[in-house]
Order: C-alpha cells, then structure tokens, then sequence
C-alpha cells in the first residue's frame, strides 16, 4: 500500500512537471538491437503501468513484426492504417491509434474495463518491411516520426516507441523523436555489446539531430534471482564502470507470467497484477519516474 501511495505522489508530481512547457509529453524509445532482451514486453508493461497512474499514454509499434501489436490486440488485428503508413505519410497517426480494452471480448463487446486499464496503441505490420527503403530516400527520412508524433504529442503524458532488434530506419527515427530512451538488456555474457552498440548509435544520433535525448536508464530482464548468477554480477559491474551506477534501473526477474500474458493478449497489469514481474515492472517505472521529475528540476 505504502508503495502505491507513494507511486501515486511521484505520479502527481510528474504530472505536474509535465504541464510546464519543458515537457508536455516524455517520447521515450525503447532500444536493443540485440533480439528477445524484453524491448517489446518492457514496452508495454511499463505503458500500462503509467496508464493505470492516470496519465495519457500512446504506444508506437515501430517493429516490422508487430509484437507489440499482437501483444495488445491478439494475431488476427485487421489495421486501417500502421505505423509504416504514418511515417510514409499516406495515413495521418491519429487515424491510426487503435485501443486496447482489456475486457473486450473477441465479438468486439463493449469493454467495462475502467478507462485507466485502456492503452492507445499505434500498430506495426510486416508490410513495414518493404517500407524500409522507401522511407529512407524521403528527404529528412531521420525526422520523419518526430514530425509524424507533433500533432498528438499534447493529448499524452508519454509515448513510448517499441523498436525492432536492429540499428536500422525504424531504430533510428526513433532515437531522433525520443526525448529519452531506455535500452533493456539480458544479463547474459554479451549483453554490454548490445548495450554499447545503441549506446554508440544514440550518441550519433544526438550529435547530428536530437542533442537532448537523454539515456534514462539501462535495466536487466529475464533476471534469475535464485541462482547466484555471477554473469550477471560481471555484466553490471561492466556497465557501471563505464556508465556510471546511476545509469541503472531496477532489474525485472524471470517470470512466465508475462509469456501467458502476451498469449492471452493482455498486459502483465491486467493479467497478473501480483505476479513478481509487475511487481518488478513497477519498481522500474518508480525509478524511471524519479528520473524524469530529476531531469525536470535540472
Ligand atoms: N522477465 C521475463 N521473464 C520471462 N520471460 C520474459 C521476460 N521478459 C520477456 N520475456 C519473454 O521473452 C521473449 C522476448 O521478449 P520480447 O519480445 O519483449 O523481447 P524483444 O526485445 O522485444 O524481442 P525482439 O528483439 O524480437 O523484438 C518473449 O517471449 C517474452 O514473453
Ligand atoms: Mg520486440
């Protein structure tokens, strides 16, 4: 209990840090190009975890596979448009946010789920592939979803933008309509690689086009507490010493909980709200909300 009230103030306070003209809304991107370190649950659950705090959230699928979509809408989701189409410009983003409901059932029943249990998302398609290239022959393809985002940028609190397992386009428009970005890593023998490869990238990307985008944190998934896991020991210690302690975030344990989650197409906060993972899930979202009300005081 005390742990939620106390959420619930550093949520009120990030509220009201975000009605100054600094930041209206936090974009923050959520990087690995290493495959399956938690980018696309991290993304969700920690979406829905602010959801539920009361603040406007959207979501951005920016992965050709669409996992987050899946994850939020189940595989058999017909889109009217998606985030390639929004970024080639043929379908503006408002007309593209899709809603998750968690009470919904697959006639499409109107939901009694309450509002803060509600996520806007933005889908992927695989079609987004054969975007790639097209996309990066558009004149200031880089800045292509920062502007895309400007319109909803003031109806939410936080954009969280799911990318895909590389350092290619849909990466890379990210980090440069990010105002910060997390970057989840497994901790497993070659994670400080994956971690200083977009570490390298973001860096490039803020001397060329985004100076302000800001490294919210660094945090492990998949953690095995039970067992004493020296690779992981070995690996922080590694980060730490060449990013600073404070550069890491709470660490979320291994839990199938969230598998069972995204197969029932639902959020870790819906499907199993006591689980160790949602309980790790909002740990992290404290830290990085004490984050962001730190960066607003700087
Ligand atoms: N803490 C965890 N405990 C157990 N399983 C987890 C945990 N975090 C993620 N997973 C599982 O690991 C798999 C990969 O996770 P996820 O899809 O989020 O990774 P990703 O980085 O987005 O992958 P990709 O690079 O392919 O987009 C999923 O099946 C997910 O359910
Ligand atoms: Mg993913």
């Amino acid at each position: 209990m005390a742990n939620n009230v106390s959420l619930l103030n550093l949520s009120i306070i990030v509220r009201m840090a975000n009605n100054s003209e600094a930041h209206n809304c936090w974009v923050i991107a959520v990087a690995n190009n290493k495959g399956g370190v938690g980018k696309t649950t991290s993304t969700v659950a920690i979406g829905s975890i602010l959801r539920s705090m009361g603040h406007r959230v959207l979501l951005c699928d920016l992965d050709p596979q669409g996992n987050l979509t899946t994850h939020l809408a189940g595989s058999n989701l017909e889109v009217s448009g998606h985030m390639g189409d929004v970024l080639a410009g043929s379908v503006p983003i408002t007309e593209a946010i899709l809603t998750y409901e968690p009470g919904k059932d697959a006639s499409g029943a109107l939901s009694k789920a309450p509002e803060a249990a509600q996520l806007d998302f933005v889908p992927a398609s695989y079609e987004m592939n054969m975007f790639e290239s097209g996309l990066q022959k558009k004149n200031g393809y880089a800045t292509l979803l920062r502007t895309a985002l400007r319109p909803v940028r003031p109806h939410y609190d936080f954009i969280l933008l799911d990318t895909p397992p590389s350092l290619q386009t849909y990466t890379i428009v990210s980090l440069v309509a990010a105002d910060g970005y997390l970057i989840p890593a497994e901790p497993e023998k070659f994670s400080y690689d994956g971690v200083k490869a977009v570490m390298e990238a973001a860096e490039n990307v803020k001397d060329r086009l985004n100076p302000g985008l800001l490294l919210l944190g660094i945090f492990f998934t998949c953690y095995n507490a039970d067992i004493r896991n020296v690779t992981h020991k070995l690996v922080v210690e590694q980060i730490e010493k060449n990013y600073g302690a404070e550069s890491i975030l709470p660490s979320v344990r291994k839990d199938a909980a969230l598998v069972k989650a995204q197969v029932n197409a639902q959020t870790i906060q819906h499907f199993a709200p006591d689980s160790r993972a949602a309980v790790d899930y909002h740990e992290l979202t404290a830290q990085l909300l004490t984050r962001l009300v730190q960066e607003h005081v700087d």
